[in-house]
């Protein structure tokens, strides 16, 4: 048993190299970037890779847990590029932290995703979502569904986040200590989305990997609501913290300007849309992407203006 894990780890650490090898070798050459200005999406198989070493990188290998990409996902090419700056500095052995801040709606998770699932090293990408609970507090809670995706496999125990009845600040540094030996088998990539909804004992344990230590493979990506980090937010104190900090880096996502706005509702429509419509639609969004989206629901592609009544709930969130 022990001979077979040893295998898998030994597995672990030869085959991205081997894979990176065959990849320069049978790939075809590369453009830097494609027709809609983005970089290529990287394909998660490759059919030149001789299929007995896919075959066993596939069984080794644990998928990136990037959901519902967004394919339609237009402009950002800066911030994408910023964003992957971060990625590859990581994945070469500093660790760092991003967060990306912005209005609610204007397209910072569907940002961080296009960024992970563009990552160009095998890389475990850990996503998980804090949530706006009202009558409680679930401690850890971004943390354990990021890290129920965590790859499984002996010798890397996945470890327990139970709080009751044990010190509180032996989790940190059980944490710290089972994400050291991921990074040591692979870049990993944290990203807790909603920051402004983060319990106290995730802001801990952020806190303590922030300040871990510099040359191991980790990112930290978090997504904050700006704009619902007021005065005496808890939040406040910790971001006011983490400035102090090296390796943090920040980057304020404003909304789609017209142009981008235009290619998001020409996605969304199946066809360009009437310029008419398309400024009506700006001057009520102003290129926040998540309202684009409800206002352009249910309109036909061939609407010259935004139906005259909309529906109720969508007026509240669109002129609000
Ligand atoms: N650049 C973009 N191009 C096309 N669609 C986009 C873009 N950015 C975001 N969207 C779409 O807009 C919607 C809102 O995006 P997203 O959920 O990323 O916003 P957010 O800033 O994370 O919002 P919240 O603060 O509510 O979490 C999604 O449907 C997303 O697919
Ligand atoms: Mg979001």
């Amino acid at each position: 048993m022990l001979a077979g894990r040893n295998a898998r780890c030994v597995a672990f650490m030869v085959l991205p190299f081997i894979e990176c090898l065959l990849r320069y070798l049978y790939s075809p050459p590369r453009t830097a970037l494609d027709a809609s200005g983005l970089p290529p999406q990287k394909s998660n198989k490759s059919p030149q890779i001789p299929s007995l070493l896919a075959q066993l990188w596939e069984t080794c290998k644990v998928s990136q847990n990037v959901e519902a990409i967004d394919p339609d996902l237009v402009g950002r090419a800066t911030e994408l590029a910023a964003a992957g700056a971060f990625l590859a500095s990581v994945c070469t052995g500093t660790a760092g932290t991003l967060v990306v801040s912005g209005d609610p709606g204007v397209g910072k998770t569907a940002l961080v995703q296009r960024a992970c699932a563009s990552l160009h090293s095998p890389a475990w990408v850990l996503a998980g979502a804090c949530l706006p609970l009202a009558s409680m507090t679930v401690p850890f809670l971004a943390l354990r569904s990021a890290f129920r995706r965590a790859p499984q496999f002996d010798g890397v125990a996945y470890p327990t986040l139970r709080t009751a009845g044990e010190a509180s600040h032996d989790v940190p540094g059980r944490i710290d200590d089972w994400l050291d030996e991921l990074c040591l088998l692979r870049p990993v990539v944290l990203v807790i989305d909603d920051l402004q909804w983060a319990d106290q004992s995730t802001l801990d344990v952020l806190m303590y990997l922030i300040a871990g230590p510099p040359e191991r493979r980790l990112g930290i990506v978090a997504t904050l609501r700006s704009g619902e980090v007021g005065e005496g937010h808890p939040l406040q104190r910790w971001l006011a913290d983490i400035r102090r900090m090296p390796r943090i880096h920040w980057m304020a996502l404003g909304p789609l300007d017209r142009l981008d706005t235009g290619a998001q509702v020409s996605h969304l429509l199946g066809a360009p849309p009437h310029q008419t419509l398309l400024q009506e639609i700006f001057t009520h969004t102003a290129g926040n992407a998540y309202l684009n989206r409800l206002l352009v629901s249910g309109i036909p592609p061939e609407a010259r203006h935004l139906p005259p009544k909309l529906p109720l709930d969508l007026r509240a969130a669109v002129l609000a």
